[in-house]
């Protein structure tokens, strides 16, 4: 892949992994994912993140580089917006390669850049609203962003062209092929990285919500015209939508998110799985929109973006040795982790010989800010009884939601 050129000077350099990669070693990634770097050239030219080492693509980004034309040994200063692998487990070998390199980083990153790299010469430690000025016009200033993702991030920004290099707010999932801007993609497109980054906020982000909440706020001092992220597409026609995305996703976390319901079921032997029409039906006849996953055969990362947009949740498990089917147990300490709150659930699930499901269903999200109605369990297999409340409580549940979704 070539270098695509944003603007006179600005440079966007995509980087493809793969469908068969797991993200941060455990994320599928069905559609793959880009990791952009970013070239801006003054009378100095700056590198902004790089990109991990891996399968061979170090080789692709220095292709790209040369692309522009630019060769590589030119380069001046290396902007590190987060130390994170994706972007920087190949910077050992580049700067072996460009020893000339100044850094310029936050104090925390300069940590991470020991810590990780073993780099502790030609740092510059930036404070907020530091600037750097590349000659010809071109000025980047510097914002600390903590915890968007690591404690360490900022963002920069280009005045003249007012470009935000975001590095993994307003990102996604989905690889950059033939579209790389926001008003170069069809309505299927849109729709394609709309869903891309609401799971790779779900997965990468969403836990800390508040933080991004926080740093929109502070954004809104820039006169933002793009917003070039280093995961997915360059926002350049409309940088406020991805803007307006994240802000909705990260309210999610405090709720009312969306007033759909997300149904999340696991069984071993069909019992539990009898409800689950019932139950979907009773979903239905509220009118809302209702999204089922079957556990284990469908990954956490996957279904984590339903649950994570979705007011209601309704969770379908079995007992198992005393406790709960453990492929569930899995799935809700992932929503502990991710700060999956303020929800409206409803269980149900065989207590096969025992029960105990409900008990580590129960401590698991203690802290979660979940509002239960009443669980539907049964010993062994479910009667007409079970089958009738499936769709009672079903449709109880969905009720709750809009309700809660009105205020
Ligand atoms: Fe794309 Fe948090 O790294």
């Amino acid at each position: 892949m070539k270098a695509v050129k944003i603007t006179d000077g600005i440079y966007c350099l995509p980087v493809n992994l793969e469908s068969y990669q797991l993200f941060e070693g455990m994320w599928p990634m069905p559609n793959g994912i880009s990791i952009n770097s970013y070239i801006v050239q003054g009378d100095k030219t700056a590198i902004i993140d790089l990109v991990e080492d891996t399968d061979g693509k170090p080789a692709e980004l220095e292709a790209e580089i040369h692309s522009i034309p630019l060769d590589q040994k030119n380069i001046d200063y290396m902007i590190i917006n987060h130390m994170e692998p994706d972007h920087t487990s190949w910077l050992p070998e580049f700067y072996r390669k460009n020893p000339q390199l100044q850094f310029y980083l936050t104090g925390k990153a300069a940590g991470l850049l020991k810590s990780f790299c073993g780099i502790e010469e030609n740092v510059h430690i930036v404070k907020d609203g530091d600037t750097l000025d590349l000659g010809q016009g071109k000025v980047l200033s510097f914002h600390e962003t903590p915890n968007i993702h690591w404690p360490e991030t900022m963002m920069t920004f280009e005045q003249s062209s007012g470009t935000l290099f975001s590095c993994d707010a307003f990102g996604s999932y989905g690889k950059l092929e033939r579209v790389f801007f926001d008003d170069r993609l069809s309505t299927e497109q849109h729709t394609f990285f709309s869903n891309e980054a609401l799971r790779y906020y779900a997965n990468i982000v969403a836990s800390f919500s508040t933080f991004v909440t926080r740093g929109i706020e502070k954004l809104s001092a820039l006169d933002i015209k793009v917003i070039a992220p280093s995961h997915g597409i360059v926002w350049r026609e409309n940088p406020k939508q991805i803007i307006d995305s994240y802000a909705r996703f990260a309210e999610y976390m405090n709720g009312p998110a969306e007033a759909e319901v997300t149904v999340i079921w696991s069984s071993m032997y069909g019992n539990t799985e009898k409800l689950v029409s019932n139950i979907v039906q009773g979903v239905r006849k509220e009118g809302l929109p209702v999204h089922v996953h079957r556990v284990p055969d469908e990954h956490v990362g996957i279904l984590l973006a339903s649950a994570w947009r979705s007011a209601g949740l309704i969770l379908g498990m079995p007992t198992y040795e005393y406790e709960m089917f453990p492929p569930m147990a899995w799935v809700l300490d992932m929503f502990r982790r991710k700060k999956v709150l303020n929800k409206k659930v409803l269980r149900f699930g065989s207590a096969g010989w025992s029960g105990g499901a409900q008990r580590e269903l129960d401590k698991l999200t203690e802290k979660l800010k979940w509002e239960f109605i009443d669980p539907i369990e049964w010993m062994g297999a479910p009667g007409e009884h079970e089958l009738d409340l499936a769709l009672s409580q079903g449709q109880a549940l969905a009720r709750q939601v809009k309700d809660f979704c009105s205020k």
